[in-house]
C-alpha cells in the first residue's frame, strides 16, 4: 500500500472536502511516514500546514510535495527544529503565525526509536528518547499554547501500544510513550476549561513505516493473520483517526487514547 495520499482520499472520505478550510495544522515529525500522511489528509480536506523536522532538506521536500496535493494549499517546511529545545519550537510558531496567520491543530509526532537491550542502552540513549518523545510533546504544546487557547484548538500526541505490556529492547520508548499518555491525561483536564482538547492516537503495526520495519519480528504465523481485524494497518487508518479527532464530530472528546491497531494489543501485541 502506498504511503502517500492522493485526491482519491477526498472522494473516498466520509468527511466534507473543505471541512478544514481556513485552519492551520502544526506537525512535528511531519516529514516522517505516519505524521506526513496525517498532514496530507488535513491538507486534502482544506487545511494549511507547517511540518517541522531536524533535517532541512527532507522537511522542505516533503512540504513541497504535500502542498501540491490541493490547489491553493500552503504547506511550510521548517527544518533545523529540535523538539527538545522549546525555543526552537517557539521560533517555528512565530514563523507559522507570520506566514499562515494562526495555529488551530497540533500533532506532536516527532519520535526517536531504536532497538537496544538494557545492557547496551546507555543512560544518555534512554534520556535521548525520553527527551524527544516526552519532553518534545510537552515543549510542542508549550510553544503552541497561546495559539491553541486563542483558537480553541486541539492536540494529538502520537503514542504507541508497546507500554501496555512488556516489550523487550524498547524500555526507553515504552517509558517515553507511557509518559506521553500521562501528559495528555493531565493536560486534557487542565486545558479543557480554556477550550483546548488533547487526545492520543496509539498506532499498532502500520505497514511501510520505519517503526514497523524495525520492530516487526519474524513470526511463524504471518502478522496480518495474527491481527484480529485480519490485516496490517495503513497510514490512512491513522490519518482517518486524526481527521475525526480534530473534527467537530469529536468536540466532546478529550483525554482519550485512540488505539488504531486492529485489536492487536488485545492479544498480546506483535512482539
Ligand atoms: C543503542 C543508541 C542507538 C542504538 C543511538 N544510541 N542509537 N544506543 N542502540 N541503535 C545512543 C547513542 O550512542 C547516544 O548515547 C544516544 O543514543 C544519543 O544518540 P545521538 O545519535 O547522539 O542522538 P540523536 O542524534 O539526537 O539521535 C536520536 C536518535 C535517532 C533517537 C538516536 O535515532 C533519531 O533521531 N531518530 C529519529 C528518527 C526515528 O528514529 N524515527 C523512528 C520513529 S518510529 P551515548 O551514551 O553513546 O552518548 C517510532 C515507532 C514507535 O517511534 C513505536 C512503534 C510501535
Amino acid at each position: 500500500m502506498p504511503n502517500t495520499l492522493t485526491q482519491q482520499y477526498i472522494q473516498d472520505s466520509v468527511w466534507k472536502p473543505d471541512i478544514y478550510k481556513g485552519k492551520v495544522v502544526f506537525v512535528t515529525g511531519g516529514a516522517g511516514t505516519i505524521c506526513r500522511v496525517q498532514t496530507e489528509a488535513m491538507v486534502l480536506l482544506g487545511a494549511n500546514a507547517v511540518i517541522l523536522g531536524r533535517n532541512e532538506q527532507k522537511t522542505q521536500a516533503a512540504a513541497k510535495e504535500i502542498e501540491q496535493l490541493r490547489p491553493g494549499a500552503r504547506v511550510l517546511g521548517l527544518g533545523n527544529v529540535d523538539v527538545r529545545k522549546v525555543q526552537s519550537l517557539k521560533e517555528a510558531v512565530d514563523k507559522t503565525v507570520a506566514e499562515l496567520g494562526r495555529i488551530d491543530y497540533v500533532i506532536a509526532g516527532a519520535a526517536g526509536n531504536f532497538l537496544a537491550d538494557f545492557n547496551h542502552l546507555s543512560s544518555n540513549a534512554f534520556k535521548t528518547v525520553i527527551d524527544i518523545d516526552l519532553l518534545g510533546s510537552f515543549n510542542t504544546v508549550k510553544a503552541c499554547f497561546e495559539q491553541l487557547r486563542k483558537n480553541k484548538g486541539a492536540v494529538i500526541f502520537v503514542s504507541a501500544t508497546l507500554h501496555y505490556y512488556g516489550v523487550p529492547f524498547q524500555s526507553h520508548v515504552g517509558a517515553a510513550k507511557a509518559g506521553v499518555d500521562a501528559l495528555m491525561n493531565a493536560l486534557a483536564v487542565e486545558l479543557g476549561p480554556v477550550g483546548v482538547r488533547l487526545n492520543c492516537i496509539a498506532p499498532g503495526l502500520i505497514g511501510n513505516t520505519e517503526g514497523g520495519a524495525r520492530l516487526s519480528p519474524p513470526t511463524e504465523v504471518p502478522l496480518d493473520q495474527k491481527v484480529p481485524l485480519g490485516r496490517i494497518g495503513s497510514t490512512t487508518d491513522i490519518a482517518d483517526s486524526t481527521v475525526y479527532l480534530f473534527s467537530p464530530a469529536a468536540s466532546y472528546v478529550t483525554g482519550t487514547i485512540s488505539v488504531v491497531d486492529g485489536g492487536l494489543w488485545q492479544i498480546g501485541g506483535f512482539l
